[in-house]
Parts: C-alpha cells; structure tokens; sequence
C-alpha cells in the first residue's frame, strides 16, 4: 500500500492499494462513523453493496444513493434529492457521505458533502484512472448549471481517498488512455521520471501489472504537493491547468462528447507550441509531447478550420481573469510560467501547427 499524504487545511491520505474494501471500513470505524451513504452510478451498483455489506458487517449503517450515469448526476436537481435523502435518513454532522465512481460521482458527492448540514465527511473511492489522479484528489466539488460546467462548487476536502488499483483491469483502454492524459500533465509541470517512463516504455505505462501503479502514485504525490500548498487556486494549482485551456475549448465545441483527456492531450500540444513561438521551450520538447501523447493514443491534431469558434470559447473559459485567457505553459519539464498576452497572430500559429 502507498499512502500519500495531503497537507492542506484538512490533512488527508491518499491510500492506493488493492482490496481496500477492509481500510475503508477500518477508517470508518477508527472515525467513528456510525452512518454512511454510498453514492454510486448504476453500473458500480456490485461493488457499492459489496463495500455495504463490508460496512454492514461491523455494524456501520448504510444508505446506498443510485444517481444517473455520467455528466447526467451533476446537476442540482440530483443534488437537492440526495440531500432530501440524508434528511429521510436523519443524516448528521457525524454520518459521511462515500464517492464511489468516476469524477461526475466525486465532484457531486463532495458537493453533497460540503453543503448537507454545512460540510460533512465525504470518503472519496476513485474507480476511473482520471478520477484517481485527479477529480478525486484535492477538494474540488460542483455540480453543472446552465451557466456552464463546474461553475457552482465547493472547496471540500475529503476525509481520505482510497484507489483500489484491482479496478484498472476494468476499465475500457479508451478510460485508460483519456486518464493518462492527466498523468501525463503531471509529469511535464512537475515530475521529470514520469515523463521517461512514458518514453521508456508507453505500453507499460497503460498496465496495471506495468508501470500504472507507479504512474497514480507519482501523479498523485505531484497533486497532493500542489493542493497542499494552494488548496484553492490562488497560484501554484493553476499549473494543473496545463492542456486545459485548449481543451476546455476543444469539449465545448465538441459537445462535451469527447473524453476530458483526449482533449486535454491536445490541449497540452497547443501550450508546447505556444510556449516554443514564444521561444520558451525548445522544438525537443514539442516533440517529446507528440512523441508521449500518440504512443499512449492521445490526440495530437485538431481539424482544422475552427480558430474563430475556439478563441471564442477560449475567451470565455471560467480560468480566465482581467478578459485576458490565461494558459499554463513550460519553460522545460517541471518548470512552468504563465502565458496571459499570447496575440490572437501567436494562438492562430499555435492552432495552425496540430491542425495543418
Ligand atoms: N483538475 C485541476 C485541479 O484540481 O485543480
């Protein structure tokens, strides 16, 4: 087992494991916890009565809350009938709430945590690689509005993260490879080995018996650094938005259709060749991110003929301060700066070098 530990305002462990069903039960217990509820989609509706029944068996009560799949549980109406949930069930300052799923499930039930009774406990169980190195780790909650995805949230700690590694082996390649993506990220701001272990050996590094294991770690560490330091974006978290501003774009013009880290790889591609115009970063390093993102199968290419309706999106993501769109960009691997003059002449070259 791996523990990594989160020095923000509310310390936290990050436990990566495998069969963690007992630990959960043990931190529950060693918490005092007489009462959870089990957020879950419906298909992780196994595993959720598997971990009740363990919690059951030492006499923790249970409530299991089914939401609907995906992007569809982050709304406001599923938040407002969990929370008329745990009002049936008589919930308390004491009880917590459990995220088991991907990151549309920890972001809803951290939100349903920090606004039930003002904040409680939430327990977040990751069990979709991008979830585990990032939604789940960090305190970032929220729900979608008709204003836009993620603007209504809370900064909620949670009470500890557990990342059963044994649930890799059940996610579709496509998860694997969108969740690599955010690995990947980590490495170029912040953790030079990540960066060779994917040069090494890209196929290891979708494994669960390869390097995947060592990958969340490292990708975890980086996280927790970050958010130990700046739990609510006042500067060094910013750098976990490498790849985001392009990508945010990219899933807006797409509908939200494609996977986060499929756009946020291509996102990544449009910062190198920000940062190399800018002359901040040497043509190498541009290489090294197509190299890395297609030997996982990330996207490096966007189609092109879209410039207009992606500096527009790009104008008004939610990151954006001052009307100035903001990207994170490398001055090599683990070292950042941020770029907020970029000339619309310097994106149009950034965009016709992945789209020509
Ligand atoms: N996903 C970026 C962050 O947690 O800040």
């Amino acid at each position: 087992m791996t523990i990594i530990k989160v020095n923000g305002p509310s310390p936290y462990e990050v436990k990566i494991g495998h069969n963690l069903g007992e630990d959960i039960v043990a931190f529950v217990k060693l918490r005092g916890i007489d009462k959870v509820a089990i957020i879950h989609q419906p298909p992780l509706a196994a595993p959720a009565r598997q971990l009740a029944g363990e919690l059951e068996s030492l006499n923790v009560q249970v409530v299991l809350l089914a939401v609907p799949d995906a992007e569809a549980a982050k709304t406001l109406q599923v938040c407002e009938g969990l929370w008329d949930r745990l009002g049936e069930e008589n919930f308390s300052r004491a009880d917590a709430v459990v995220g088991l799923g991907g990151g549309a499930v920890t972001d809803l039930a951290g939100f349903v945590a920090a606004g039930w009774m003002r904040g409680i406990k939430v327990i977040q169980v990751p069990t979709t690689l991008l979830a585990m190195v990032d939604a789940a780790v960090g305190g970032k909650t929220g729900v979608n509005t008709a204003a836009g995805k993620n603007l209504v949230g809370a900064f909620h700690e949670p009470s500890a993260v557990f990342i059963d590694i044994d649930r890799l082996d059940t996610l579709p390649v496509e998860e694997l490879i969108s969740g690599s993506a955010e690995i990947i990220k980590t490495g170029f701001i912040h953790d030079p080995v990540i960066i060779e272990r994917y040069l090494d050996n890209s196929k290891e590094c979708l494994e669960s018996t390869g390097f995947l294991p060592e990958l969340i770690a490292r990708s975890v560490a980086v996280k927790a650094a970050v958010v130990s330091e700046d739990l609510k974006e006042a500067g060094l978290r910013e750098t976990l938005n490498y790849g985001h501003t392009f990508g945010h774009a990219v899933e807006l013009r797409e509908y939200y259709t494609w996977r986060h880290g499929r756009a946020v790889g291509v996102g990544m591609m449009f910062a190198a060749h920000l940062a190399h115009c800018r002359g901040l970063i040497d043509a190498e390093l541009v290489e090294t991110h197509r190299r890395i993102l297609e030997s996982v199968g990330l996207d490096t290419r966007y189609q092109p003929g879209h410039f207009d309706e992606l500096y527009s999106a790009m104008t008004r993501d939610k990151k954006n301060r001052g009307g100035h769109i903001r990207f994170v960009a490398l001055t090599g691997i683990g070292s950042t700066t941020r770029i907020e003059d970029a000339t619309v002449d310097e994106l149009r070259a950034a965009y016709a070098a992945i789209s020509e």
